[in-house]
């Protein structure tokens, strides 16, 4: 039997939960380790005192700062612990739970308190601290009448794994340093701590290297176009190469120290010895082709076959060649400047889809087999690895590479950045090699994350689609078979051949870029797709109000098509629950009007265009997507 004090107990305790519920609920991406949500929340005063411990915190202190005085035109200024509303402080003694970037983070009635290990732990707990406060915060102007208020919340964090990496392509297409800056920043809200820049490529060279000037002089520039990656048109002689850019050595130097500060670090690619077009046409001599000379830097059209498997067939040769001694000097000079501007340890010097066709033919390449006692094509590639280590060894920094790195026969320390499929990062880590998982079907953010109506196309004649719910649920930077002493965590690769701007950058790294976070930093166990998406949903409005762009594919339906006989029919999914989806064969917009989709509908056999789109709660939510017929009908097998 129950008695009277026990029913007090259970009353009291129903209407805590209660109070809990009628609060907005917290929604922090990445999940942390372990919260506790109280009832109530501290009200913050119009001159807020933070208190910080000394030493170097990076922008921490100013983040902080400016977020509250931007949107709320609130002071903030530095106080001491005593009268202060926000407390940071590294602890005195170590805590081993909370690592090196941990950090503990209490909201009470009239005090906020931050203690972490090190800086970096101080500023994902600000970081946290930012996403608790209305998702007006992140408004660029001031805003009145809006009451600033935080829930009462306790929590301990911690990350799952110590790479947390975005890969940004600024080959394909530049991106100015304010740009990338900006993309630092919104990686900086997610706790990601690895930034990889992809410097060079068949399209453009595009950091400044003093003993080669003319890396970016002449392979920083290309014929512009727009149109499909790929299938571009070949540019006339007279067409003028002004389109590209590249980043001074001050430039770099900046966007380290501007990096560092969000305690992410920069990772420099320079890819070799394929995709190496923009440094040929720089300086032919680093081919062993005859008329490398009078190569241009790529505008996009086709000149890799595909068609007979890894590595491709070449029709022009893009790479540096591995018999030439001026080649190994050049990679010398060049990797010295590298490693004198990237404080990083590692270095990534590519080693992907090189094509071997040219080297299958040429003399000096025949003769260094002979020298070096090399009995196949791919041995002279190990050979190149092996040079290009030795390099990386002599200025003090580790290599990393892409998977065909294995094939090369590289020392144990070099790491492996496995991007085919996750079966050579989970061998390499078996060996004993230290592993980065951004394996190309789960973590390749420049798939369509949408329909193929609304998002454009891979440069190759493949449609695929890497949705926001795969990019979270597909994704392990700790594959099961793995052995996880050797896995450095893992990151998303954002190549830009079909990302023309800024904004779409940003559009096609959000949402996904949240899945990638919170699969990095959150334990496994707190995986669930359904809590997750309404956190997303929740962020939203944060990048929103941030002007940040992003994709609303999540509320679009995912149609597909199944064929009997003569008959097709159109299935509809969504993401996520609670979407109803209405459709059109006539031209006509549908609404919430038309009837309501339950199932597979026939398509009418002489429709042309399906117009399809959804609703939410009686809303409109997706996009009205217009879909050619001849286009799906093409898909069905
Ligand atoms: C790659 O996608 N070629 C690394």
């Amino acid at each position: 039997m129950i008695d009277k004090k026990q029913i007090k107990v259970i009353l009291f305790c129903l209407l805590l939960t209660t109070t809990v519920y009628a609060q907005q609920p917290v929604s922090i991406i990445p999940e942390p380790v372990a919260m506790q949500q109280l009832s109530g929340s501290f009200e913050l005063p119009a001159n807020i005192g933070v208190a910080l411990p000394d030493g170097d915190l990076g922008h921490t202190f100013d983040l902080l700062r400016s977020k509250i005085t931007t949107a709320w035109g609130y002071t903030v200024s530095k106080t001491n612990s005593a009268k202060a509303h926000i407390v940071l402080s590294l602890n005195s003694a170590e805590n081993g739970q909370l690592g090196e970037e941990g950090y503990a983070l209490a909201v009470e009635k009239d005090k906020v308190n931050i203690s972490a290990n090190t800086p970096a732990g101080l500023f994902y707990g600000v970081q946290t601290l930012l996403q608790l406060f209305p998702a007006d915060i992140e408004s660029n102007e001031p805003l009145d009448g809006i009451k600033w208020r935080i829930p009462l919340v306790r929590i301990t964090d911690y990350p799952r794994v110590g790479w947390r990496g975005l890969m940004l392509d600024v080959s394909r297409h530049f991106f100015t340093v304010d740009e990338v800056k900006r993309y630092i920043d919104n990686m900086s809200r997610f706790k990601y701590n690895i930034f990889h820049l992809h410097l060079t490529d068949d399209e453009g060279w595009r950091v400044e290297i003093k003993s080669y000037p003319r890396l970016t002089e002449v392979g920083a520039w290309r014929v512009g176009k727009t149109g499909n990656f790929n299938f571009m048109s070949t540019p006339e002689p007279d067409e003028p190469k002004d389109y590209g850019g590249f980043y001074t050595q001050e430039d770099m130097k900046e966007l380290v120290r501007y990096a560092k500060d969000r305690f992410i670090n920069i990772l420099p690619e320079i890819d070799v010895p394929g995709h190496s077009t923009a440094a040929i046409v720089a300086y032919p001599e680093l081919s062993c082709t005859e008329g490398a000379d009078k190569y241009t830097v790529h505008a996009g059209q086709g000149f890799l076959d595909w068609s007979k498997g890894a590595p491709p067939i070449a029709a022009i040769d893009n790479t540096l060649c591995p018999a030439n001694e001026k080649v190994y000097e050049f990679m010398g000079k060049v990797l010295a400047e590298i490693a004198a501007l990237f404080p990083f340890e590692y270095i990534h010097v590519g080693g992907d889809e090189a094509p071997h066709n040219f080297w299958e033919k040429n003399d000096q390449i025949r003769a260094l087999m002979e020298r070096e006692g090399l009995k196949s094509i791919p041995e002279v590639q190990s050979y190149f690895e092996k040079r290009v280590e030795k390099i990386v060894h002599g200025l003090d920094k580790k290599m990393i590479g892409w998977d065909e790195l294995l094939e090369g026969g590289v020392s144990k320390t070099t790491a492996i950045m496995s991007w085919r499929k996750g079966k050579a990062g989970i061998g390499a880590s078996n060996k004993g090699h230290k592993v980065v998982f951004s394996t190309s079907n789960e973590a390749y953010y420049n798939l369509m994350q949408g329909d193929r109506s609304t998002d454009p196309p891979l440069p190759f004649p493949l449609s695929m689609t890497l949705r926001f719910v795969d990019a979270y649920n597909k994704f392990d930077p700790i594959p099961a078979d793995a052995d996880a002493r050797y896995v450095l965590g893992g990151q998303a690769n954002l190549w830009t051949e079909m990302i023309y701007n800024s904004r779409q950058l940003e559009y096609m790294t959000w949402p996904r870029g949240l899945a990638m976070a919170e699969n990095l930093w959150s334990p496994p166990e707190h995986k669930d797709w359904k809590h997750f998406s309404e956190k997303a949903q929740q962020f939203f409005k944060r990048f929103d109000a941030a002007e940040i762009k992003y994709s609303r594919a999540i509320y679009d339906p995912i149609v597909s098509l199944s064929r009997a006989g003569e008959k097709y029919f159109v299935s509809l999914r969504t993401e996520i629950e609670g979407l109803d989806a209405y459709l059109s064969f006539d031209y006509s917009e549908p609404d919430n009007f038309y009837p309501r989709y339950t199932g597979p509908i026939e398509i009418p056999k002489d429709a042309v265009i399906m117009r399809v789109t959804t609703y939410r709660d009686g809303k409109r939510i997706g996009r009205m997507l217009n879909i050619s017929l001849a286009d799906l009908k093409k898909e069905v097998r």
